[in-house]
């Protein structure tokens, strides 16, 4: 398949937009940015299209989509009923990196939900997106734009790597500022977050003024969000991660680096205050130990550099699971496979 890349990064003008709304309305497939990472789009309504975004991605198909639109009176279209404790959080974080659990209306499809009967929608804030869902006025359901098990794409290149010529249109606006996935939300019975993002539990329990519980991601049998049980965020080569006590982590990670073998290549992936503390020749800057934010925007560009060096093995450093670090942590034990050592 012939894919046009549009490049909105100099400057956007949004009729460059028109064209691919038009292919997202005819049933083609469309990538475009978000504030989190890039989304591989088709419009919900339209089975055929949903299908393909399965097929290319290499998606299992008992793992449900998220649903995209630019103004809340589409949701009327989407959802049975919306809750007051769903309409306080689409006024604290919409347009934002937010998906909120909703019973869905029966005309959505089983290939969105995956046969549930609840829908994940989420209003992105990324102004081309905005633009772009605009000009399609159709929901467009999106999973994050790579292929299965690989790490979500943050950068237009990312994309062309994984989808390139398996596309309509590609939209390039550059790196994705937040660089991690939508935190999703369940607000019945109670308030559950099923993925950590960065909307953080603080701002969410804030805006409700209630407790929010986190299903716990290691919980492979009975996962709340159907996507967690699978390896994902994953680099092609085996991660560590190591968790506990900075010191300790830095001397447990110097330790394996002079057990390893001169002809493999270790790559660390360190805070940027312990850069220069460890004895390898690849040590990557996840960030300052404080700012998860940091560690958000660059941990998937990272693990995709990770391939591209051929690394033979990862060690990566944990970070504090708080705030956003919560779901940068996630996404780490996620890469790792659950390979964890605690060190105390
Ligand atoms: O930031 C994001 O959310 C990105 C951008 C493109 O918007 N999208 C994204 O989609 O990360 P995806 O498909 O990679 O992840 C969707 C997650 C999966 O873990 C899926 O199981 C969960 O949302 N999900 C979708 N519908 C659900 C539902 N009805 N109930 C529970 N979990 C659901
Ligand atoms: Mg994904």
């Amino acid at each position: 398949m012939n894919t046009s890349v549009i490049d909105t990064q100099s400057s956007f003008h949004p009729e460059s937009l028109i064209a691919p709304a038009e292919t997202l309305k005819k049933g083609g497939l469309v990538v475009f940015p978000t504030e989190t990472v890039y989304g591989l789009g088709a419009v919900f309504n339209d089975e055929n299209a949903l299908l393909k975004i399965f097929a290319v991605k290499g998606r299992p198909s008992d793992n449900p989509l998220i649903v995209h639109i630019w103004d809340v009176k589409q949701l009327s279209s989407l959802v049975s009923q919306v809750s007051s404790k769903a309409e306080c959080l689409t006024k604290a974080f919409w347009p934002g990196p937010l998906t909120i659990i909703f019973p869905k209306r029966s005309l959505v499809s089983g290939v969105v939900t995956a046969g549930l009967d609840t829908v994940a929608v989420r209003m992105p804030s990324h102004p081309v997106a905005q633009a772009l869902l605009r000009l399609t006025d159709v929901p467009v359901a999106a999973p994050s734009a790579n292929l299965s098990g690989r790490p979500s794409p943050t950068k237009g290149s990312h994309v062309v790597e994984d989808l390139f010529g398996k596309v309509e249109y590609i939209i390039d606006a550059g790196p994705c500022p937040a660089g991690i996935e939508s935190t999703v939300i369940k607000l019945e019975p109670d308030p559950v977050i099923l993925r950590p993002g960065s909307v953080t539990k603080e701002m969410l329990e804030q805006a409700l003024g209630e407790r929010v519980a986190v299903a716990n991601p290691d919980n492979q049998e009975h996962p709340q969000a159907p996507g967690m049980k699978y390896r994902h965020y994953a680099p092609q080569a085996p991660a560590l991660l190591f968790e506990g006590d900075p010191e300790k982590v830095v001397a447990e990670i110097n330790h394996r680096l002079d057990q390893g073998k001169s002809s493999e290549r270790i790559v660390v992936i360190s805070s940027s205050e312990h850069l220069t503390r460890y004895r390898n020749e690849w040590v990557l800057d996840l960030g300052p130990l404080e700012s998860p934010e940091v560690a958000a925007s660059r941990l998937y560009d990272l693990l995709r550099f990770c391939d591209q060096l051929a690394a033979s093995q990862i060690l990566i450093e944990g970070v504090k699971p708080q705030g956003v670090g919560l779901a940068v942590a996630n996404r780490l034990r996620k890469a790792a496979g659950g390979c964890i050592v605690r060190v105390s």
